[in-house]
């Protein structure tokens, strides 16, 4: 089976958009997102891009504040500070990676936990640690999504995720060890250092290939009736591609999909979902600051 990421969020999206409309029917505002982008690079222009076009689908406010390449930490810093203060302002993301002057620690530690939609400060992964509501980060929000839409079974299944990043990895482990709906697996994480990392997989009834890779996860590395849910998005040169490139997986689909039992394509699947998980993120951000 393949778990449609394009499809569930349209599902998804049509919610947000009813959901938005009924605030403004009762004379509400909209949720108001602002992205902040530093520099140029090209995948941040499309993810950015894709952000600001969701919010205006969905009936929300956005605001993109674009930041030359060569942008001061303190000229940054104060531009969260000034969005901290906005009381319109409901959620705020800082495109990641950021130029290499500045510390992206510090300005992920600058945003206030009441609008951190990304969910990535110490305040909202502490929170998230201990099952606490927060703001859980977009990527791994979406997957317990997608998981819930297609009603996996997780409960005491074996979730192997490959990957320790702040942004998924970290997270998604949290996530499916913890007690939620689509949670109560025993997880084991691998990484860089993992020994024996294709037999650990092969135990696995749930895979979350997040390490960028393109195609690491093979046929052989899979139980048969596994479910394989692959964040890669790794840009490959493509000259038959208008753009010039086109995206791959972490996950060899033609191998893995023979052997599991459901699978995220790339793309149209993982990705589409971080979206309406950010989305998702500042409507609660709206609702709790506003009390609707
Ligand atoms: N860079 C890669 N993924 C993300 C994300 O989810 N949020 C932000 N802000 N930057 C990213």
């Amino acid at each position: 089976m393949l778990l449609d990421g394009k499809q569930v969020s349209q599902v998804v999206k049509t919610t947000l958009k009813t959901q938005t409309d009924e605030l403004l029917q009762r004379g509400k505002r909209a949720p108001h997102l602002a992205a902040v982008l530093v520099g140029n690079d090209g995948a941040s222009e499309t993810y950015v891009a894709n952000k600001v076009k969701s919010c205006a689908e969905i009936g929300f406010r956005s605001t993109l504040i674009r930041l030359d390449g060569d942008t001061s930490e303190q000229t940054l810093l104060e531009q969260i500070r000034i969005l901290n203060m906005d009381e319109a302002i409901d959620g705020i993301l800082v495109q990641l990676p950021l130029p290499k002057q500045i510390s992206e620690q510090r300005i992920i530690e600058a945003i206030s936990p009441a609008k951190d939609v990304d969910g990535f400060s110490p305040v909202s992964v502490g929170k998230l640690v201990q099952g606490l509501e927060t703001f859980v980060p977009a990527t791994p929000f979406g997957m317990m999504l997608l998981l819930e839409h297609y009603n996996i079974d997780t409960k005491g299944k074996h979730a192997v995720v490959i990957g320790r990043s702040n942004i998924v990895g970290r997270p998604m482990s949290i996530l499916l060890s913890s007690n939620l709906p689509k949670g109560n697996c025993t997880v084991t994480i691998c990484h860089s250092h993992t020994h024996n990392l294709a037999e650990i997989c092969r135990e696995a009834d749930i895979i979350v290939a997040a390490l960028g890779r393109p195609g690491f996860v093979t046929g052989d590395m899979v139980k048969e009736g596994a479910v394989v849910l692959d964040v890669g998005i790794t840009r490959v040169k493509d000259d038959t591609a208008k753009s010039g490139f086109r995206l791959k997986g972490d996950v060899n689909f033609e191998e893995v999909s023979a052997k599991a039992a459901a699978i995220t394509p790339v793309p149209g699947g993982v990705g589409p979902m971080t979206i309406v998980g950010l989305m998702k993120n500042t409507l609660d951000a709206y609702r709790r600051k506003l009390d609707t």
